[in-house]
């Protein structure tokens, strides 16, 4: 999917009320402290655009998942006071969405100011997309900005319904997820590879079928490899498969084939008896495991063909670890800095890998980390995301 959408640079914002979609859905500790700021990080350059611009910013986002219930675990608050420290100004917390207590914050905010509307998940009108809802979100405001690719994949009153009241254009952050990608999946410097892993083919389905038709490499670790190599007859002892997608498995490595994709597989396995990180590991030729061994990441040979492939790799795209935990992450580490040593333009899908790239320290020799999971994996399937599909085209 390729966009052409108004940046928040291509609109009219200079004094004016900018209501904006920020994806806030931080992870936080039981105390409610906040464990990883980076999506607050991320959103700051729109942020600080628009006050220098001399707009009044009215922030919105959701956090958590609290079904439509106002509960104070999911309040933004924690937010509204880390975004403050790093924008070194207030940031005025309403009590509410779209109550008295934002409107009123709403109505005599000014220029170069920030607020913040309670998590807008309080209300169940906001995930069902109500266009009332929607509407009174956008009586606040005169322009519509969204920059929370995060959440880009969802069809919500904040991520699309209300892009139908308003001007509507897209934020820093989203701009580059769009741009970076999407030049990636439409005119990608070669060879392409792409890496996935993750436990289940099923989640993956639909980037891989999409990736084949772009791809000159795809690369399969992680649990869903044990899929593939029943689907191929071998023996995978007791690793995890989905037995309902073999069928599924042999079609992609046939598609893989007639396309003239090369499709990289495991060929050696660190197995264990048992799921436990004090396991002990052995490794085994893939495809020829003992009945009791369970595959759990990949082996040096495979990491060294991996690596081979990536080395001179354009374009990578890398979506899912290669093993299940700490005790058997050798085969993520050794793939992330592979990705690290190579000078192709290297693209992060958010979650596992893009953890790793960061624990590691191989972050800043990436090209992107997106800060979408869901959203940047529905990128990769090529499918259309309502919160970017809703703004206006260039
Ligand atoms: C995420 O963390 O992936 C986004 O914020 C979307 O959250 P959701 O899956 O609850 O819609």
């Amino acid at each position: 999917m390729q966009y052409n959408k108004k940046s928040v640079e291509d609109i009219d914002v200079a004094g004016k009320k900018v209501i904006v979609r920020c994806d806030f859905n931080v992870p936080q500790d039981d105390t409610g402290r906040i464990t990883d700021d980076k999506r607050i990080v991320a959103s700051l350059q729109t942020i600080k655009y628009l006050l220098e611009k001399k707009a009044a910013v009215i922030l919105c986002s959701h956090l958590g998942r609290p079904k439509g219930q106002v509960n104070p675990k999911y309040s933004l608050k924690p937010v509204a006071e880390r975004l403050s420290e790093l924008l070194g100004q207030e940031v005025k917390l309403a009590d509410d969405v779209i109550g008295e207590s934002a409107k009123a914050l709403a109505a005599a905010l000014k220029p170069g100011e920030v607020m913040l509307l309670e998590n807008v998940r309080f209300h169940k009108e906001e995930e069902k997309n109500d266009p009332a809802f929607a509407k009174e979100l956008a009586s606040m405001a005169e322009v519509y900005v969204n920059d929370a690719f995060g959440t880009a994949h969802r069809a919500h009153a904040t991520t699309a319904g209300i892009a139908d009241y308003l001007p509507a254009a897209c934020g820093f952050l989203i701009n580059k997820e769009i741009s970076i990608m999407g030049k990636a999946l439409a005119d990608p410097a070669r060879p392409f590879v792409a890496i996935l892993g993750g436990a289940k083919v099923s989640d993956k389905i639909g980037v891989i079928n999409n990736l084949i038709e772009k791809c000159d490499t795809i690369i399969i670790g992680g649990g869903m490899s044990y899929t593939f190599m029943k689907a191929m007859g071998k023996q995978i002892g007791t690793s995890l498969c989905e037995d309902d997608k073999l069928d599924l498995a042999r079609g992609l490595l046939e598609k893989a084939e007639q396309k003239g994709v090369q499709l990289l597989l495991p060929i050696d396995t660190v197995c264990a008896d048992h799921f436990a990180a004090d396991a002990e590991p052995k490794t085994f030729d893939a495809g020829n495991l003992p009945d009791h061994m369970m595959g759990l990441d990949i082996g040096p040979k495979t990491i060294d063909l991996f690596s081979e492939s990536l080395k001179d790799a354009g374009t990578v795209v890398w979506n899912g670890p290669m093993g299940v935990f700490d005790a058997f992450a050798v085969g993520t580490k050794a793939v992330a800095k592979a990705i690290a040593a190579s000078n192709a333009v290297s693209i992060i899908g958010g979650g596992d890998s893009a953890a790793a790239v960061e624990k590691l320290g191989f972050a800043n020799r990436m090209t992107h980390i997106s800060t979408g999971g869901g959203a940047s994996l529905e990128f990769l399937e090529g499918l259309e995301l309502p919160g970017i599909a809703c703004l206006q085209d260039r």
